[in-house]
């Protein structure tokens, strides 16, 4: 978060920039995931730059008070319902991916998952003593729901993302076994004559998976519920081997937005000053153009992650011999010199 708070303040646009706790570090300091006042900051900002929640250390609280119930209030409470997350291979890191060179040369694939309903956020969900085949026993249940209007703005923003990349969609569901996603394949197709410049295929998520890892380069946007997209997100980010250079944004319907990197908050190398802080600053970069509408400024910050790429600057999580290995400080001056 500090590289690229650095960048963001190196451009000079003139950004007010607050600071506030939220998952873990928020847990510590005041009991709660997310705080009241982190709330009031959020609700009152264009954009909030995110940094990874969890660790083992909160590992056995009680699920209300654990760091992911931070991220996933913060998501419901701004209405940040569609999550565009990239998997793109940098042509430099083609090593990086444990796929053959050929399969992923040229990736760029864009998921975008829903990000506020379905099998997260519905009711009712718990863990009871219930009497079930003649047992009284532990009873586990939550609840898998999508209303058609969620459904339709998600899809907006698929055809819209598709329309301005190769004008192709592939929405992913499980129709052959659940009704909400019968629901998610009809409300799609309906959208589909809105946008003729655009073509809509549909996968099963199981078969998704495979193709992901077997033709990946298949896809262009991919569009698909929370917890489908939180799956293939996860497996589309390891095609480039490098989970550590990938960037995320979650709008709302005005392009309010919180961003964050793909990855997780890597608690066996916290605090040591060797973590990647690429996907952050490339957040950053999706912040400027999404919410903020500078194209031009989001375009300098990905050219300069791609100059100290190409200069050889490499952390841990990306080395290879023959390049620079750097701690987290210094790829982020890199990054200020490329800029
Ligand atoms: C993600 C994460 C979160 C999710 C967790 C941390 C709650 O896995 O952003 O993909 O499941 O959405
Ligand atoms: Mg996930």
């Amino acid at each position: 978060m500090a590289e690229a708070v650095r960048v963001l303040k190196a451009l000079d646009l003139g950004f007010e920039m607050e600071e506030a706790h939220l998952g873990g570090c928020a847990v510590d300091a005041t009991g709660n995931p997310y705080p009241e006042a982190t709330q009031k900051l959020a609700q009152a900002a264009d954009a909030v730059l995110l940094g990874a929640v969890g660790g083992p250390k909160w590992d056995t609280l009680p699920r209300e008070q654990r760091p992911e119930r931070g991220l996933l209030g913060i998501r419901k409470q701004l209405g940040l319902f569609a999550n565009l997350r990239p998997a793109i291979l940098y042509p430099e890191l083609a090593n990086a991916s444990t796929l053959k060179p050929e399969v992923v040369a040229g990736l760029d694939i864009l998921i975008v998952r829903e990000l506020t309903g379905d099998i997260y956020f519905g009711q009712p969900r718990g863990i009871e003593v219930r009497d079930v085949d003649g047992l009284s026993q532990r009873f586990g249940f939550n609840t898998m729901h999508y209303t058609e209007s969620e459904i339709r703005r998600i899809g907006r923003v698929a055809f819209e993302a598709a329309r301005k990349r190769n004008k192709k969609v592939c929405s992913v569901d499980k129709m052959n076994v659940l009704e909400t996603t019968q629901l998610w394949r009809d409300v799609m197709i309906e959208l589909a004559p809105e946008y003729p410049d655009v073509e809509l295929t549909h996968m099963l998520v199981d078969n998704a998976a495979m193709q992901l890892v077997k033709a990946p380069k298949q896809f262009d946007v991919m569009v698909t519920g929370n917890m489908f997209g939180d799956i293939l997100s996860d497996e589309a980010s390891m095609l480039t081997g490098s989970i550590g250079m990938l960037p995320s944004a979650s709008l709302d319907a005005n392009n309010k937005g919180l961003y964050e990197p793909s990855h997780g908050s890597a608690p066996d190398i916290a605090g040591k000053g060797i973590a990647n802080p690429l996907a952050t600053i490339l957040s950053a970069a999706m912040m400027l153009r999404y919410t903020f509408n500078q194209e031009a400024a989001a375009q300098r910050v990905e050219a300069a992650v791609k100059k100290v790429l190409a200069q050889g600057f490499r952390t841990g999580d990306i080395y290879e011999p023959g390049t620079k290995k750097v701690g987290t400080k210094e790829m982020g001056d890199a990054v200020l010199a490329a800029l």
